[in-house]
């Protein structure tokens, strides 16, 4: 689905397909040049980023392994409240890999702090993040991200992976909500 398929869904166009293409493709040279002769494993987390990390992972001239992680956050309503329980866990062994947790976008980071944590209990040589968007609160928080795609507005953006209510994920692109597809509802 193109970003023309549902233009009047959405109150403004962030980025195009090409523009996150040229982005993504940057950044995999930079984790090229980063993990040059160092065994990389990329974990992603389910469902968002799904289209990040394919596109990442084509676009590495190196090997890596992929793995997946399904978590879901306890907590009232839209509000992340940082406890996670994992859904689907990895089927492989961190002692001494390097992982490189690949996220579709960070809001307040809740939900990666948690996951950091806990995967870097398991004795892997290291763990950075890799996420596609971020917003303005994972910035005050702190959450440290070694690889950022864009910096967006705080707004609820849906396209390349994100979801409003399962649906525009498959969306290519990035695009701002209109506040009335959600308020019709
Ligand atoms: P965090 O713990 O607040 O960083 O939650 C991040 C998760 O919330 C992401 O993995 C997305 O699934 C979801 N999310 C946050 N902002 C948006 C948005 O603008 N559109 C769609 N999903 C979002």
């Amino acid at each position: 689905m193109d970003i023309d398929d549902v233009r009047d869904d959405l109150s403004q166009v962030l980025y195009s397909r090409e523009q996150i293409d040229e982005r993504i493709r940057q950044i995999a040279a930079e984790v090229d040049r980063d993990y040059e002769g160092k065994d990389l494993l990329l974990v992603g987390v389910l469902n968002g980023a799904i289209m990040v990390m394919s596109d990442l992972s084509r676009a590495l001239r190196s090997h890596c392994e992929m793995e997946w992680m399904a978590i879901s956050s306890y907590g009232a309503g839209t509000a992340s409240s940082g406890v996670v329980r994992i859904l689907k866990d990895l089927s492989v062994d961190l002692v001494g890999r390097h992982v490189l947790i690949v996220e579709d976008i960070v809001d307040t980071g809740l939900t990666l702090a948690y996951l950091v944590e806990n995967l870097r209990a398991r004795g892997p040589a290291s763990v950075e993040i890799m996420t596609a968007f971020r917003k303005p609160e994972a910035i005050k928080n702190k959450i440290t991200v070694k690889y950022v795609g864009f910096d967006i507005p705080n707004q609820f953006v849906v396209g390349y992976g994100l979801d409003y209510a399962g649906k525009y994920r498959n969306m290519t692109g990035l695009g701002i909500l209109d506040p009335k597809v959600y308020l019709q509802e």
